[in-house]
């Protein structure tokens, strides 16, 4: 009977209800990051063994300031979300004071932190984080989410230097009639948002544009000590990269893009129409979108491994809080809707943790138009698998013979892997055939290849990586 007990606890301890998580439940390791009503810490978890970023959000702030339903939107928004460059949110709770939200711990520091350090990025760098950024605003705009605070803080590197987007504090899901929400970050407000206008994914845009022009001028485009000044300044005039201002190094093309996704009136912006156009932008024309989503590019920039990527002095500043602001939290934490705030402020996503983690148990509910990708990739795979195995040559033959224009996928993806490129930089006269099998099998494979392409027949078989490798000269 009582093991039957302790049976039906460990089977509840899945439950999310049962899992109660509080703030003893980690140990506090160090600030990391700032917010508008609280601070980021980075925590670990004894029982999952793991760190994570903890978000510490004040209670009685949040009240203060009227902001009760954008921090629940924000976690309903990620609890929903699902996309290798938007942060990855695990858990919610709270105490009587703090809010707290359980997020992946990316090490790599905010653009913020690194725009300051370098003053400005350059060409390279700026197209991989632009790209990651509009792939991740891809998925966000099909989605009808539009994020309305794109800006340098809310970029975070992991360690591989891909950008990942938080902060959905004043995210929205799109409707027609939004002209009343003007929250935002002056610098990077669409003019139609400051000018109490209905608008759309275009503000995302916007700001897109004015981070481009951040990182290539060491400078946003429309300065001024607060909102009324930056709006005068953007009433004034077009803020525009003039070609002799371009920076060496930087493309005629980048500056296009930028003037583009600038432009004050929405109707004229780049990516009004949708991401499509973004990306036939002619700078961006080669992108490979597929191996960025993969996360199969190498970052231009990498950030500072093991090290800590913030600034100590300001994450760790204290809260000046007036005698005024204590007395009208005071007041707060004593009102009868203190409690009922955020009754149901509680999250856990079971699958976080789980090592068979079966992604199509999770709650999706929103599209991801770059699943494609993935399975791509897996169809590659189950491909390349089938290659390896020896048992299998008529399956290959037939395979090629079916759909020959896999062979050029499977030739490309090989080209382009790391690994071989690694082991054969020099090699460039050959292209690697497959790996892993025998002679026999290889000879089906040549021949088929042979009677499409003018290959020369010269085979060879390498050892690399302990795998055989068999790559075939070009003519
Ligand atoms: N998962 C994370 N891993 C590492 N650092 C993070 C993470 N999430 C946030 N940060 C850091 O903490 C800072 C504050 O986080 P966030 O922007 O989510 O807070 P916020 O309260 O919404 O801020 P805001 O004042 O913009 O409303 C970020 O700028 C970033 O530097
Ligand atoms: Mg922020």
């Amino acid at each position: 009977m009582g093991q039957k007990n302790s049976q039906k606890k460990k089977n509840n301890n899945n439950n999310i209800k049962d899992e109660k998580l509080k703030r003893t439940s980690f140990e506090f390791l160090n600030i990391i990051g700032r917010g508008g009503f609280g601070k980021v810490w980075k925590v670990y978890s004894r029982k999952y063994c793991a760190q994570f970023a903890m978000k510490e959000m004040s209670k009685a702030k949040i009240i203060d300031k009227k902001s009760e339903k954008s921090v629940k939107y924000e976690r309903d928004l990620l609890a929903i979300m699902h996309h290798p460059f938007i942060i990855n949110m695990h858990f919610c709770f709270q105490d009587n004071d703090f809010l707290y939200i359980g997020m992946d711990l990316l090490t790599g520091g905010d653009l913020r932190y690194h725009l300051i350090k370098r003053r400005k990025f350059n060409e390279e760098e700026t197209k991989f984080f632009i790209g990651c950024i509009i792939l991740t605003l891809e998925y966000l705009h099909v989605n009808n989410i539009i994020h309305r605070d794109l800006k340098p803080e809310n970029l975070v590197l992991n360690s591989n230097g891909y950008v990942k987007l938080t902060d959905f504090g004043i995210a929205k899901i799109y409707q027609k009639e939004n002209h009343k929400e003007t929250s935002g970050t002056p610098g990077y407000m669409a003019p139609e948002v400051m000018c109490f206008q209905n608008h759309t994914h275009a503000v995302d845009y916007f700001a897109l544009g004015v981070i481009g022009y951040e990182f290539m001028m060491g400078t946003r485009p429309y300065l001024g000590k607060n909102r009324k000044e930056i709006k005068e300044k953007i009433m004034a005039r077009q803020a525009k990269v003039k070609t002799e201002q371009i920076p060496k190094g930087w493309s005629i093309e980048s500056a296009d893009f930028i003037n583009k996704l600038l432009q004050r009136k929405p109707n004229n912006r780049l990516g009004l129409s949708g991401s499509k156009e973004i990306k036939e932008h002619i700078w961006l024309k080669n992108f490979n979108w597929k191996d960025l989503y993969l996360g199969k590019i190498k970052a231009p920039f990498i950030p500072k491994q093991g090290g800590e990527n913030y600034d100590f002095k300001y994450c760790n500043a204290g809260d000046k809080i007036g005698i005024k602001t204590e007395e009208r939290y005071y007041q707060i934490k004593n009102s009868s809707k203190y409690i009922e705030a955020f009754r149901d402020f509680y999250y856990f996503n079971r699958y976080s943790y789980s090592d068979n983690e079966d992604e199509n148990k999770r709650k999706i509910i929103i599209k991801n138009p770059h699943k494609i990708y993935e399975e791509e990739e897996k169809n590659i795979q189950r491909y390349e698998n089938n290659l390896d195995n020896e048992n299998n040559n008529n399956n290959i033959k037939k395979m090629i013979l079916r759909n020959k224009s896999i062979d050029n996928d499977y030739f490309n993806k090989l080209k382009n892997n790391n690994l071989f490129k690694k082991e054969f930089e020099n090699e460039k006269n050959y292209l690697i055939l497959r790996r892993g099998a025998s002679a026999k099998s290889t000879n089906i494979l040549l021949k088929e290849y042979r009677k499409n392409k003018s290959l020369n027949s010269s085979l060879q078989s390498r050892r690399g990586n302990s795998t055989n490798i068999s790559m075939v000269q070009k003519k």
